[in-house]
């Protein structure tokens, strides 16, 4: 005991008890840590293939290294993309939005001009930036063996979330200002789940605290039984909103009315003859 309490005293204890501990919390540090998010080898080659293919058809408006490019009036020419992960690409790529044409309210959907693996290649590069939402796999989306409660749980979900732009059965509808809520039916349920997670323009983001994966499955199955439903014949107006509803109310309603008033017309003066 004696001696343990002498060597304590030694100036180099202290060093010692510390460079023990460090030793000790480094190791437990590598064994615990959770897996870094940094991309193995092989995926290196692709997020390469993706770097290129960026600066020749991103760069532009997103600048050399993702980051945005600002305008001289403090306008974007494209945002900065890091940290909007893979999932945001694939969706933008893969529906054709991106490369945006020209600078406008919207970025419409149009012909897609990127291969399944440049597209890959330009979202691994992108994760690679910053940890953002990554691509959901089929087991993500995939809502074909949903049972009837689950389609009618996704339909209150629509009709909380998404209806009041989408309207209630996904034809889409305006917005203000020029832009417009695209119809949804058709749409490949991966980039329904991919704009749910990433919040494309003006959608808002439904991350997994505000719709859990099971929920956004559900809406899924709902957007599919609709698809599925036959369509009954009848001019559909075209689900554009209120201009052209009200065109149709005006025209058919206000013509009945006048014919109406007419017909009235033309019986009273015929019956003071
Ligand atoms: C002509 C300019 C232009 C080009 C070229 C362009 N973008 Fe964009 N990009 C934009 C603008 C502007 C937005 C923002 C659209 C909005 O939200 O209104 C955008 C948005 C995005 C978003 C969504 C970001 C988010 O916050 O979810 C992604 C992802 C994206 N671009 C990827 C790409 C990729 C990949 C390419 C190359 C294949 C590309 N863009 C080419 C202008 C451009
Ligand atoms: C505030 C209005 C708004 C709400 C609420 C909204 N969206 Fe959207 N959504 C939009 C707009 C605007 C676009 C078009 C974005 C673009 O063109 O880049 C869009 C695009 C989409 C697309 C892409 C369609 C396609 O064919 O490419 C899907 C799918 C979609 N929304 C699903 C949903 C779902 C599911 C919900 C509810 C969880 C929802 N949206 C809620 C405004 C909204």
């Amino acid at each position: 005991m004696r001696s343990l309490s002498t060597h304590r005293r030694h100036p180099l204890a202290g060093v010692l008890v510390l460079l023990l501990g460090l030793v000790v919390l480094g190791g437990l540090y590598s064994v615990l840590a959770p897996r870094s998010a940094e991309a193995d080898s092989t995926d290196e080659a692709l997020i390469d293939d993706g770097r290129q293919l960026f600066l020749v058809g991103c760069a532009s408006c997103h600048g050399l290294n993702a980051d945005g490019i600002e305008q001289q009036d403090g306008g974007q020419y494209g945002p900065s993309l890091v940290g909007v992960g893979a999932a945001a690409v694939d969706f933008q790529v893969g529906t054709g939005r991106m490369p945006l044409a020209q600078n406008s309210q919207q970025a419409p959907e149009k012909a897609v001009i990127y291969t399944d693996d440049e597209t890959a290649a330009l979202a691994t590069y992108v994760a690679s930036l910053s940890p953002g939402p990554a691509i959901p796999t089929e087991e993500d989306y995939d809502a074909s063996d949903a049972s009837r409660e689950e389609v009618v749980e996704g339909r209150e979900t629509w009709l909380t979330n998404c209806s009041a732009c989408h309207n209630s059965v996904g034809a889409g509808g305006a917005l203000g200002d020029g832009r417009y809520a695209p119809p949804v039916l058709g749409t490949d349920p991966k980039y329904v789940y991919e704009a749910m997670l990433t919040g494309p323009q003006s959608m808002p983001v439904f991350n997994d605290a505000l719709l859990d994966p099971e929920e956004k499955r559900t809406i899924i199955a709902y957007l599919e039984t609709l698809e599925a439903e036959p369509q009954y014949g009848g001019a559909g107006l075209g689900g554009f909103g209120p201009v052209t509803e009200g065109l149709a109310a005006w025209l058919v309603g206000m013509g009945a009315l006048v014919a109406v008033a007419t017909w009235i017309g033309a019986t009273a003066v015929r019956a003071r003859q």
